[in-house]
């Protein structure tokens, strides 16, 4: 008898965005003529920058020829764009990140929930709360955590990031093995200083932990003194692998590109505690899971980095931070609480309600869709997370429709 993954009942029934997703549908169904302005999901609305989608022509047609055209790629990307991540991101910080520790992917998303198959099943996970619901859920289905009981999961730490912590989690009593750090955070828009991450490298290294870092925000940083990558905090390539995405940074939601740093002196350990190569597991997963992401794809996100293609994506990035500065003002202005919405394209707002509640009455009063705060966990319950990713004309129409407070 084939039987199921019993982990899979412990999870809720929906992903949170394929609830918000069914929730919206339904109301639409109902209510045809009503015009609903998204500020849900972090899904981008503007094109692809110009030189992409040069690149990106040019590269489906040499798809056209036998001559050019190309096959599989390399399991762990192009080197062509391998290079020029390198150059951009890190060689001009003037951080030493070689070619070969970059792993080119189809996301964020799917590398910071793969990530967790590298690991023993009886490691300690921690996770921030509120936090991207992928990397809780991800350890759920792999049997790591025990039930669902009172808005938590047994056997999680829950790193709690509130307001009297100013959305930055303290070290935890309980030490455990791996641990999801995200910054500029999803869902509070808080970001980190690097005497806060210190904090955290010199915890993992002297507990031998393992960090991932999700900077899947990191355009969005304008501050000078934020880092932009973990990589910038002192000891960070023994205990930490990062994430980055071309998602919001460069208009690639659809288009679905992304890249993991596994730094080569990066490991984890055997029971006897020898050391094992984090980027050698990584690479003979992604070879036996994983036939890369397409050439014209990465030939359009090779662009992103050129000059010509930084400069469009700053435009990009400044033109949803606006809108994030003109959301954090009508909330405050409203008589909101309201944090990030600086170095990030999230506003987290006090609802003073339940958030669910909220999100029933903004959809139905409004027609405008958030994302519920306790669906990031229980720290989020009372909160709702407000998006920057949408039209400027939009943005300005929400902000004139939404309910004051107190709701
Ligand atoms: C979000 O809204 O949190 C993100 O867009 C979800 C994602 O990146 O998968």
């Amino acid at each position: 008898m084939i039987r199921v993954n019993e982990n899979y009942k412990k999870l809720k029934a929906s992903y949170l965005f394929a609830e918000i997703s069914n929730r919206v549908s339904e109301f639409q169904q109902n209510n045809p003529d009503k015009e609903l302005i998204k500020l849900g999901i972090g899904d981008v609305t503007k094109a692809l920058p110009d030189s992409c989608i040069k690149a990106f022509h040019k590269a489906v047609d040499e798809m056209a020829a036998d001559s050019s055209f190309m096959g599989y790629g390399p399991y762990e990307g192009y080197g062509f764009l391998r290079e020029a991540i390198v150059r951009t991101d890190f060689e001009s910080r003037g951080l030493e990140i070689s070619e070969n520790e970059i792993f080119v992917s189809d996301g964020a998303k799917c590398d910071s929930g793969n990530i967790q198959e590298l690991f023993s099943n009886d490691i300690e996970v921690a996770v921030q709360d509120p936090v991207y619901p992928v990397y809780v859920d991800t350890n759920v289905m792999a049997g790591r955590t025990g039930r669902w009981e009172n808005g938590r999961y047994e056997g999680l730490i829950y790193l709690d990031s509130t307001e009297k912590n100013n959305f930055f989690p303290e070290l935890p009593d309980k030490k455990p093995d791996l641990i999801y750090l995200c910054f500029p955070n999803n869902p509070t828009g808080t970001a980190a200083t690097k005497e806060q991450l210190q904090k955290w490298i010199d915890y993992a290294r002297e507990n031998r932990s393992l960090i991932i870092y999700d900077a899947a925000y990191e355009s969005f940083i304008r501050d000078r003194e934020i880092p932009h990558s973990i990589f910038e905090i002192e000891g960070a390539k023994e205990v930490a692998i990062e994430m980055r995405s071309l998602s919001k940074t460069a208009g690639f939601t659809g288009t679905r590109c992304a890249y993991t740093v596994i730094p080569d002196e990066c490991t984890a350990y055997n029971p006897d505690g020898t050391p094992v190569s984090l980027k050698k597991m990584w690479l003979r997963r992604q070879s036996t899971k994983f036939n890369g992401v397409s050439y014209p794809v990465q030939r359009a996100a090779e662009a992103v980095y050129s000059p010509q293609g930084q400069k469009e994506i700053r435009i990009l990035s400044d033109y949803y931070l606006k809108n994030a500065g003109i959301i954090l003002t009508g909330l405050k202005k409203l008589g909101y609480t309201c944090t990030g919405g600086k170095n990030s394209p999230y506003i987290w707002v006090k609802a003073g309600i339940d958030s669910w509640d909220f999100f029933d009455r903004l959809l139905t009063e409004s027609g405008i869709v958030c994302t519920p705060g306790s669906g990031f966990g229980k720290c989020g319950a009372g909160y709702i997370r407000i998006s920057a990713f949408n039209s400027r004309e939009n943005v300005i129409r929400a902000m004139d429709r939404f309910i004051s407070y107190p709701v």
